[in-house]
């Protein structure tokens, strides 16, 4: 009897030479346009697989799952992975698995540019140009904040969060403060060159605040009025990580008054959709969530979720042993009926 091979849906399309390694081992359906799906379109495609690649655009929660039973893994192709209700595919013995550090380095250099992108005035500067304004030109115009030397503050130290401390500390000669729920160990923040400090303190100290926590009900809003009162009327404010840390309106309130100097954004709560509150600022500037987006690095993502999607359906060099799975031990208790389900990690570290 011919073998049966497990069948995997691809949500996006993707690179399709990576996605061939799939086509090696299971039955592939493969999504040909870029694709908006609704619950009931995910819920269809899950209900007729045993794994799915998918990117953060596909929220995956027990409605989506409830009709399929053969489903084993999920891949997300991404670090963050607040689409997923870990909780309730761990429940379901579904296998996730995301797609840490092979990013961390390229989303580093996006909150790097986009914070100098912010502090300089460079897309407001090109739009003035186009414009034709060139000739009011004066002395003063387009002036924007140092960089070097001034003080950077990271809310969150996972990896990316150290790779744009390595940035501002070395390559620009600032000072480095950050907050994490766990302070990082000497030995990292002497190697990153940056100092520990509590919310309220970094809040008020940094020029340049870069928010790369992971987005969870504990971090929503965290950057919301009370906290922008805070901070220096001539600071900056950017966030690479996800929308739902800041509060959008107490932002746009507070550029639009002078009370912060720039904002740069490359996420937004209700992606892909912008608020228009937003949209009609000047000093704020605006990305759609492209931390990631370098060529080799959107590769290396799809080639991870590949590799981790294979090892979660038993494939290919990893078998049973998925690189960077988020649930795997509770999983195995769903699965030997030792453990009431959890294994939602939400360390900072992931990112
Ligand atoms: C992008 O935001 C990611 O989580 O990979």
């Amino acid at each position: 009897m011919a073998e049966t091979r497990p069948r995997v849906w691809v949500s996006q399309p993707l690179f399709d030479d990576v996605i061939e390694q799939l086509g090696q081992h299971v039955e592939l359906a493969m999504t040909h346009e870029v694709t908006r799906y609704t619950p009931a379109m995910l819920a269809d495609q899950l209900a007729q697989v045993d794994g799915a690649l998918i990117t953060l655009n596909e929220r995956i929660g027990p409605a989506e799952i409830a009709n399929a039973p053969q489903l084993r893994a999920i891949a997300n192709v991404g670090v963050g992975y607040n689409n997923l209700d870990v909780s309730a595919l761990s429940a379901a013995g579904i296998l996730a698995s995301n797609t840490p550090d092979v990013l961390t380095e390229t989303t580093a250099d996006l909150g790097f540019a986009l914070l100098m992108a912010t502090a300089r005035r460079i897309t407001e500067s090109e739009r003035w140009l186009r414009d034709g304004q060139w000739g009011q030109w004066s002395f003063q115009t387009m002036l924007g904040a140092d960089i070097h030397g001034s003080t950077l503050g990271i809310l969150g130290m996972g990896r990316i969060g150290q790779g744009i401390a390595r940035r501002g500390a070395l390559g620009f000669g600032m000072r480095v403060l950050y907050h994490n729920r766990s302070r990082l160990p000497e030995a990292t923040e002497a190697e990153v060159g940056a100092q520990y400090v509590e919310l309220d303190t970094l809040l008020a100290q940094a020029d340049h605040l870069v928010l790369v926590l992971p987005y969870s009900p504990s971090s929503h809003h965290i950057i919301d009025a009370a906290a922008l009162a805070k901070m220096k009327p001539s600071a900056t404010l950017v966030n690479i990580a996800r929308g739902g840390i800041v509060d959008e309106l107490a932002l746009a309130d507070a550029l639009a008054h002078g009370r912060l100097a720039a904002a740069g954004l490359d996420v937004f709560e209700g992606e892909p959709t912008v608020r228009p509150e937003l949209l009609a600022l000047h000093n704020i500037v605006l990305t759609p969530h492209i931390g990631s987006a370098s060529q080799a690095t959107r590769r290396a993502m799809v080639q991870l979720a590949v590799e981790n999607l294979l090892a979660a359906l038993g494939l290919g060099a990893n078998a049973g042993n998925p690189p960077s799975a988020i649930n795997a031990d509770a999983v195995a208790a769903v699965k030997t009926g030792a453990a009431t389900v959890g294994g939602k990690k939400t360390d900072d570290a992931k990112r």
